[in-house]
């Protein structure tokens, strides 16, 4: 005998209609999650993508003093297996060395750090493009094919003099790096 008032019906459908939406736009970001961890987990397994938890630290006060990055160490170090270690300093407003001499065709490591404020490590046609900041080690693998000549630009705004901050890499043959090498020159750009 009570007949449910028509307003009460209307606000019965419209909630409904809701909690239907909310339910499909829940699916939609727990699904999108899902995918961004299948991704995670893909691109952890197949390419080798690392979580930023590793990190090299390093104390920036005392680079010059001792351990790797000492001034008589900077530059690249041929390894035993073939490759080659290339270690490099970024400080207000230059890149030491000032030239990176590489052979062309070889595993090159390189490992960078700074010892004041955050500094940009890019060169041109390639894709290296990290940052170098005091207090961690940046480390990243390329190989050159051919020789050629390389800008360094600094590319992370690090103060007044940041847009005169660059270096140059420098590739050259690789047997012709090896007898520069073993005659102990192998991180002069200059006299070739
Ligand atoms: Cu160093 Cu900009």
């Amino acid at each position: 005998m009570s007949r449910e008032h028509p307003s009460s019906t209307a606000a019965h459908r419209a909630e409904a209609v809701a909690a239907r939406v909310e339910k499909r736009w829940a699916y939609i970001s727990v699904g999108l999650i899902l995918l961004l961890i299948a991704v995670m987990i893909y691109s952890g397994l197949h390419s080798a993508a690392q979580p930023p938890s590793r990190v090299e630290t390093i104390d920036p006060a005392t680079l010059h003093l001792s351990g790797e990055f000492t001034e008589n160490n900077l530059g690249t170090t041929l390894q035993p297996d073939g490759s080659a270690v290339v270690r490099v300093v970024a400080q207000i407003y230059s890149f030491t060395p000032q030239c990176i001499l590489v052979p062309a065709q070889t595993p090159l490591t390189f490992r960078a750090t700074s010892s004041d404020v955050v500094h940009g490590f890019l060169v041109y046609d390639t894709n290296i493009n990290t940052m170098v900041e005091p207090g961690f080690v940046s480390t990243f693998r390329y190989q050159f094919d051919k020789p050629g000549d390389h800008l360094m630009p600094c590319h992370e705004f690090c103060g007044t003099g940041h847009e005169g901050m660059w270096a140059r890499v420098k590739v050259i043959e690789k047997s012709e790096y090896m007898k520069l090498a073993a005659a102990g020159r192998g991180n002069s750009c200059v006299q070739r």
